[in-house]
């Protein structure tokens, strides 16, 4: 980050104005910081007293413009082409680049990209004075404020920059799965990483498996507390999106420039799935959804044909619902117990002369690949995938530390990092005897915003880190408030880190005084958050 220059007092914007028109936003509030900001000096402000009128925003439906009240002779906020950032990021910035002045007539936006025109009107709402954003959600910004006459020049380091979301330990309602998106957006996070299938809960309709949401997406009872209480409860708990549910979250993703990742697990996390059809498993059953949190022996069978049409044919429905060029099949915490003493597996093995079951493992993640890929599709899985053998054009979630993104990324294999230190969102973040129960582990805000995707990877692969992802693991939060309280303040600094790839000038200190103004609009989205300041996290004594 070669240029940045942010120099304006507050009050030097707090002009003297006969009307009630709300004083510009200091641009060091915005969270990610853009790469590039120089306030013009002696240069006005816009006043936004009326409508706006888009010029040229003609592709797609971009919705953050629907904030805006627009009118034929509105204040014209100008899209054109023509902008190519040079030497951001070492040359190594991710699409999505623009440019944007704002003067006191207009304000332009250069960009060459959808992504650039999401990311400027992204911009556009932090330079809006957090008492004009709209109360209600579909509602429009209240005019009579000012714009602060500034210069952005702004590129993304990384590529893959994403928030992923377990809905299948609690059940989220679809009104959060907006809200979620929402506050992707104005982080200009691009990713939804939808966790959808699991032990305890299969959430997504398949028309051709209608057990797997008549019966897979309920228990009967459910783990409360601390694991080591090992209490539950005898509420039955559950839900799932219809189809319609989830093409209107990819229609409401895609309006605010994110790509919506689903996960369907395989061959592990499958308890729900073999509970509606046990023959898919390897003794038959009978099997429970399950009530509490860990890893189930019983998964897919890997000997068995029908499973792998089973799972082709909720593929098929998934790829027609998710438009992602990337699918998600898991592939984590996957165990052999059944594989090693059941005859098919064996046989399945025999038969493909794998000396192992790990290898039996990488030969069911191949073939899914291989169906995948010849639909146009590439998978994603977690870094267990490398045991065994990795899929010829698989993308790794390095998960267990950084290790396997390494290793998978000098294989020549793209990579999202997501090490559990510090991206598992589920983890303590302040002072744990002050927070409400967690898995364990403690990663502070600290710890997030000096996270450093390629850390650790040598620079000749530094080209197959896609980015990195924080997973939020929902065991221990039964509601979306909580788990609004476990995303931020961690979700702005994971954005910064994707956005600048590093920390803006001042570090630490000065992301804090961001957030002092940040937070207003979290508030203003009804979002809860955690403490912010950095020197209040208490949780590595605590620890
Ligand atoms: C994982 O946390 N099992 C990916
Ligand atoms: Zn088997």
């Amino acid at each position: 980050m070669k240029k940045f220059l942010v120099l304006m007092p507050l009050a030097a914007l707090i002009a003297c104005q006969s009307m009630p028109i709300t004083p510009a936003v200091s641009p060091v509030s915005m969270v990610p910081q853009p790469l590039l900001v120089e306030v013009e000096e002696g240069q006005s402000p816009a006043i936004l007293e009326q409508p706006v009128r888009f010029v040229n925003l003609k592709t797609a439906e971009f919705a953050l413009t629907g904030a805006w009240p627009q009118a034929e002779d509105g204040f014209p906020i100008v899209f054109r082409g023509g902008y190519s950032p040079e030497d951001f990021h070492g040359g190594q910035g991710a699409a999505g680049a623009y440019s944007l002045d704002v003067y006191a007539d207009s304000i332009v936006v250069h960009t060459e990209s959808d992504a650039g025109r999401y990311n400027a009107l992204a911009t556009l709402m932090q330079l809006v004075p957090v008492e004009h954003w709209p109360t209600e959600k579909g509602g429009a910004l209240k005019l009579g404020f000012e714009i602060a006459p500034v210069h952005i020049e702004d590129q993304p380091r990384y590529a893959y920059r994403g928030m992923h979301l377990d809905v299948c330990r609690h059940f989220m309602p679809i009104e959060f799965i907006e809200k979620y998106i929402d506050n992707l957006a104005l982080h200009k996070f691009n990713r939804f990483h939808w966790h959808l299938t699991e032990d305890q809960g299969w959430r997504i309709e398949i028309k051709k498996y209608p057990k797997l949401t008549e019966v897979g997406a309920w228990r009967s009872a459910s783990q409360t507390g601390a694991y080591s209480e090992q209490r539950f409860d005898s509420t039955r708990h559950g839900g799932f999106y219809t189809q319609e549910e989830a093409r209107h979250i990819v229609d409401y993703a895609a309006k605010r420039g994110i790509t919506v990742i689903p996960e369907i697990e395989m061959p592990g996390h499958s308890l729900a799935a073999l509970a509606a059809y046990p023959e898919l498993s390897c003794t038959g059953g009978s099997f429970e959804v399950a009530h509490g949190w860990g890893v189930f022996d019983d998964v897919y069978c890997a000997g068995n044909p029908e499973v792998y049409a089973f799972l082709e044919g909720v593929l098929d429905e998934i790829m027609d619902i998710f438009p992602s060029p990337l699918i998600h099949i898991g592939g984590d915490e996957c165990p052999k117990t059944r594989w090693a003493s059941c005859s098919k597996c064996q046989a399945e093995m025999a038969r493909n002369s794998l000396k192992n079951e790990h290898e039996l493992q990488s030969h069911f993640i191949t073939r899914m690949e291989r169906y995948l890929n010849a639909h146009g599709r590439n998978i994603i899985g977690w870094d267990e995938i490398l045991e065994g053998g990795l899929a010829p054009n698989a993308a790794v979630m390095s998960w267990r530390g950084v290790s396997g993104g390494i290793q998978a990324a000098s294989m020549e294999h793209n990579v999202v990092m997501t090490p559990g230190k510090p991206l598992y969102f589920d983890h303590y973040q302040y002072n744990p005897e002050e927070e409400p129960v967690a898995i364990g582990g403690f990663n502070s805000l600290a710890d997030v915003y000096a996270f450093n995707p390629v850390e650790g990877v040598p620079a000749e692969y530094h080209a197959y880190i896609l980015g990195a992802q924080a997973n939020v693991w929902t065991e221990y939060m039964e509601t979306s408030d909580h788990v609004e309280h476990m995303v931020q303040p961690r979700a702005s600094a994971l954005s910064e880190v994707l956005w600048l790839g590093g920390k803006r000038p001042g570090d630490a200190a000065a992301f804090t005084q961001a957030m002092d103004y940040h937070v207003q609009r979290l508030i203003a989205m009804g979002w809860n958050y955690a403490p912010y300041e950095f020197e209040k996290a208490a949780g590595d004594e605590a620890q």
